[in-house]
């Protein structure tokens, strides 16, 4: 049985490119006691896991990423062969393994089965039901605490959690849901198709009077994705007691200096509150938050929109696109 296998070349200077990954065949192992044999269907591109790729990332638990070895991801497959008593063979399973046609989990790895009582297709569990729509989920509410009619403000609003996060503000009752995107494209598709109420493409002149605009009322939650120089014109329109749930650095994981905000009193002046969080951490709420999804999926209040590429050859590009903005909803790959 041949693996299509996509290696980690190089380290990426500053955004991944296509070129950082390699993509080479090789025979499947048979599995040892404790293996299972997984032949994955979807692959999740995720931006944090940029940060990964560097020389001397990461800890004892979750070490960087090795060269000339696949690239670790979260991926969705069906159990083929297994000699582990929690992987039943033909059951569909969500878990951190690598960007590759079959993969071996070993006995420390941790694969969830998809919840067949909810009868969604395992991309979803990748999307909105998944780490994405969860961390939207519980970033607005035990975060953000976001009420009915106050201002949400999202960032990275056309990105995987970006999108979710302006539906599920919606489906919260959001008074107004405003998103940052890096093209006009990209802002029709949001008021258009999403249901944000406003956009504004920060990468187009004046950002601040933009949100003056944009948020006549201030933003009583910002739900940041992606840190760096956009906090700065937010936290002159933050409201009394303004939430900021911070869910990611999408643009601190590429940056080759620091930036960051110079007027952090904003938030003591407002009495606001910045904090970051994990979506894990919410772990044994994760089964009442998708009956919560799984019902505003139903009643079409909630879609998982998705860039899909074909062939998991395509992983290296689909990432580069990724830090490029070139994703409209979820990036995800069809092995
Ligand atoms: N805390 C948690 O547990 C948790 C869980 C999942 C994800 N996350 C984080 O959530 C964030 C979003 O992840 P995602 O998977 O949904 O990615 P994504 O939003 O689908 O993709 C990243 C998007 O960020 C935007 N972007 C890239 N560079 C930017 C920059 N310099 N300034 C502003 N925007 C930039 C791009 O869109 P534009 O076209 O708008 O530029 C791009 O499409 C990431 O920071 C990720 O690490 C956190």
């Amino acid at each position: 049985m041949i693996n299509t296998q996509v290696l980690l070349a190089r380290r990426p200077q500053g955004k991944p490119v296509a070129e950082d990954f390699r993509v080479v065949e090789n025979e499947v192992r048979p599995i040892r006691e404790g293996e299972a044999l997984m032949e994955n269907q979807f692959i999740s591109l995720d931006a944090g896991f940029r940060n990964w790729m560097d020389e001397g990332a990461g800890d004892d638990v979750l070490p960087a990423m090795a060269l000339e070895e696949p690239v670790m991801g979260l991926v969705a497959g069906k159990v083929l062969e297994s000699n582990r008593d929690d992987m039943r063979v033909g059951e569909v399973l969500v878990g951190r393994l690598f960007w590759e046609t079959y993969s071996i989990a070993g006995p420390g790895d941790l694969l969830t089965p998809i919840q067949e009582k909810y009868k969604l297709s395992a991309n979803l569990f990748l999307g909105v039901m998944g780490d994405t729509g969860l961390s939207a989920y519980f970033g607005l509410i035990r975060v953000g605490n976001l009420k009915p009619g106050e201002t949400l403000l999202v960032s990275a609003a056309g990105g995987a959690v970006g999108n979710a996060a302006g539906q599920i503000g919606k489906a919260l009752g959001a008074g107004r849901v405003v998103g940052f995107a890096g093209s006009d494209d990209k802002c029709r598709w949001l008021e258009n198709e999403v249901g944000y109420d406003a956009t504004i493409n920060y990468k187009a002149g004046d950002v601040d009077a933009a949100i003056a605009r944009a948020c006549p009322d201030g933003v009583d939650v910002y739900f940041d994705n992606v840190g760096g120089d956009l906090l700065e014109p937010v936290l002159n329109h933050i409201n009394y007691q303004a939430r900021i749930p911070f869910c990611g650095a999408v643009a601190d994981y590429t940056a080759t200096e620091g930036s960051g905000p110079s007027n952090l009193f904003r938030l003591v002046a407002d009495c606001g509150r910045l904090e970051g969080f994990m979506t894990h951490y919410w772990m044994d709420d994760y089964e009442a938050a998708r009956d919560v999804l799984a019902g505003w999926l139903s009643d079409g209040s909630l879609k998982n929109y998705e860039a899909r590429y074909q062939g998991v050859e395509k992983c290296g590009q689909a990432f580069e696109d990724l830090f490029e903005g070139g994703n409209f909803g979820k990036a995800i790959v069809e092995v």
